[in-house]
């Protein structure tokens, strides 16, 4: 006998800019599951009570974005051990009245970049900005086995601390970004990934020539709109391999998907096309 449809969500303030309803309908369409995937806008006084009531409507879980993010770590009964690590949740799985905590941010970062490093994990990588993706970012380069991560950040602060804590298999060196950008200038560097908001549509762009960079060199922006930002532009015109933000947003989904729904699902040409016309990117 089939059941109900399973009922999963997105859940932040504002949310309307979201794409996971776009994402997991993709997927729900493709598998054939029967559920159904909706975009809530909760107010954070009301996040707690809003989400528990979720879980009193037979919801399996939902996906967090801005600003809920901490307040879901904090609410879980459960917590995996990335999302502690990374301090945020963007993953909430509602199993037999329980809410675990999960976050696949450093997951979908990870199987984004992945393709582009034929195989190998430098052993170095430079990290721009300081915030809350690079959390993510500085545990699943953590966790793939980088050993050597400069951390740079506009205020030099808030890199110190988050090297402090963050720092476990890997040294983070934390740096301010004046000396990140001569940095690119004078030395060749296996990995470059801008974290940072810099370069978001209406947010100045990066504009560093990376002139000791090479062909050996891979250069990640996670902003993914626009797709094509100056700093991968500089990176092209440098030979380096490019990778764009969208992929981490499309990958991160997959491990929700399958939490909420039961499905395995891909990241597919398909898909990325539909998110980058809805998004107006092409
Ligand atoms: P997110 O969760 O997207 O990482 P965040 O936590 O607000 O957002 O962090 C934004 C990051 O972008 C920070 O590293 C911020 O630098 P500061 O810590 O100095 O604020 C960085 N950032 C934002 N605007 C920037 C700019 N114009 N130049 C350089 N860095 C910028």
């Amino acid at each position: 006998m089939r059941g109900a449809p399973l009922k999963a969500a997105v859940v932040g303030h504002p949310i309307a800019h979201s794409q996971s309803p776009t994402i997991h309908g993709h997927w729900l369409e493709s598998t054939g599951i029967a559920g159904t995937y909706e975009a809530l806008d909760l107010h954070p006084d009301a996040f707690a009570d809003e989400i528990r009531a979720l879980v009193e409507r037979g919801f399996q879980g939902v996906n967090v974005t801005v600003p809920h993010k901490e307040a879901a770590l904090a609410l879980a009964d459960t917590t995996d051990e990335t999302a502690r690590r990374i301090g945020a949740s963007n993953t909430l799985v509602f199993t037999q009245g329980k809410i675990q905590a999960r976050n696949t941010d450093a997951y979908g970062f990870w199987e984004n970049l992945a393709p582009s490093l034929n195989g190998q994990t430098p052993k170095r990588a430079l990290v721009l900005g300081a915030g809350g993706a690079a959390r993510a970012v500085l545990v699943a380069l953590q966790d793939a086995g980088v050993q050597d991560i400069v951390l740079a950040n506009r205020t030099l602060s808030r890199a110190q601390a988050l090297a402090d804590e963050l720092a476990v298999s890997a040294r983070i060196e934390p740096l301010s970004w004046d000396d990140a950008e001569s940095l690119m200038d004078q030395q060749m560097l296996p990995l470059i990934i801008n974290t940072s908001s810099r370069g978001m549509k209406g947010e100045n762009p990066i504009t560093c020539t990376l002139a000791a960079q090479t062909r050996e060199t891979v250069v990640n922006d996670i902003v993914y709109n626009p797709l094509q930002t100056a700093l991968l532009q500089s990176a092209e015109v440098r030979g380096c391999r490019t990778v764009d933000g969208l992929g981490m947003l499309l990958h991160q989904a997959r491990p929700a998907f399958q939490a909420f729904f039961g499905g395995r699902v891909v990241v597919d040409a398909g898909l990325r096309h539909k998110v980058e016309r809805r998004m107006g990117l092409v």
